[in-house]
């Protein structure tokens, strides 16, 4: 194959058939099975990431989710390098991470929302210095990096504060800024909002999109907080114990697991009509829940022949609930 045919061929992310093993000591209950551990330790191996296979195109935001302890992060760090699959295969642009990871990361930027990857010892500013040296960052690309991060991120105000002193959210702009002042096409972050406040979140939702659209930056986004899905990511994989469950729009998800809606009719009396395409779910006084699907019936159509034979005083829709099919889908089922 010539060089230019795989070029136009090629995902910016592929990542085909990576398993990753942890060799851990085994854990027992109680105080006898912590001292076993400690005096003659039995070890085992966990697969914390069980053949995973994905490809991510030029300009995606992919939300990458999962419970707790699903593989997530561990993913993450087998794409950026800083783990060595047991198996398989990731390109990012066409080079391994594992066996080339200089070329990797000067194209790649990594913000982990549990660790900074800033110098504590460091003014932000000198920090941003540090990493200009060590990326080779032209003096140009630096400046023009800095004034658009400060532009979304008001990143300025921090530049001469220890890094040490820096809260949460103002340390999470600070890592957001480090991992572009390369000016990186891909982008992986992890966890990037935890444990910030509405308005840096809205920040960093806003740094997402901007830089998405304006420079095409590929993104997988690792989140536990669903509005950023929502806000932000066009397609969502869903891994559990390893393994891939799910990968689509968020919308095919809805649509999959509960594709249907609820309309609440409020009555003049206790009465609780029925209709042909719609399932009565909840009754309180002259209150009725129908569930309706959407491939069946319209809610307009519905409203209209349900007041054919009652009156009707007040009608509400209630769409699937985003944490509920998430929570269905982690769980590997279908709502009812
Ligand atoms: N260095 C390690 N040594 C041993 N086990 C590990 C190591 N790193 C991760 N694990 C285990 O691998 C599994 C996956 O961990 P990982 O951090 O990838 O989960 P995650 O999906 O990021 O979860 P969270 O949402 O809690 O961040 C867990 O069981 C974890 O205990
Ligand atoms: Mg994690």
């Amino acid at each position: 194959m010539g060089e230019k045919e795989s070029e136009t061929t090629m995902s910016v992310i592929e990542v085909n058939q990576i398993v990753k093993e942890f060799n851990v000591v085994k854990r027992e209950k109680g105080l006898k099975g912590s001292l076993k551990a400690l005096i003659k330790p039995e070890r085992q191996t966990i697969k914390a990431v069980d053949g995973i296979s994905f490809c991510v195109e030029k300009g995606e935001i992919v939300a990458y989710i999962g419970p707790n302890g699903a593989g997530k992060s561990t993913t993450v760090k087998m794409m950026a390098g800083i783990l060595t699959p047991t198996s398989g295969e990731i390109l990012i642009n066409g080079v391994s991470p594992h066996k080339n990871r200089k070329k990797v990361v000067a194209d790649l930027g990594v913000v982990f929302g549990q660790r900074t990857q800033l110098n504590w010892d460091l003014r932000l500013g000198e920090s941003f210095e540090l990493l200009k040296r060590i990326y080779q960052i032209d003096e140009a690309t630096y400046r023009a990096n800095l004034k658009t991060m400060n532009e979304i991120l008001a990143i300025d105000e921090l530049l001469s504060t220890p890094v040490r002193q820096l809260s949460l959210g103002q340390r999470m702009r600070g890592d957001l800024t480090a991992a572009m002042l390369h000016s990186p096409s891909v982008l992986f972050l992890d966890e990037p909002t935890i444990g910030l406040d509405v308005d840096a979140k809205n920040a960093i939702r806003k740094f997402i999109k901007d830089i998405n659209q304006s420079r095409k930056t590929t993104i997988v986004l690792t989140t536990h907080d669903l509005g950023d899905i929502q806000e932000l990511c066009n397609r969502v994989i869903i891994i559990n114990h390893g393994k891939v469950i799910e990968d689509g729009s968020l919308n095919d998800l809805i649509e999959k697991i509960a594709p249907f809606r609820h309309l609440i009719v409020d009555y003049y009396a206790d009465i609780a009509p029925n209709h042909p395409k719609a399932k009565i779910v909840d009754k309180a006084d002259t209150r009725v829940t129908y569930r309706f699907w959407k491939k069946d019936i319209t809610a307009a159509r519905l409203i209209e022949d349900l007041s054919k034979t009652v009156q009707i005083r007040d009608v509400s829709l209630e769409e699937a609930d985003i944490e509920d099919i998430i929570s269905i889908a982690y769980k590997g089922k279908k709502a009812d």
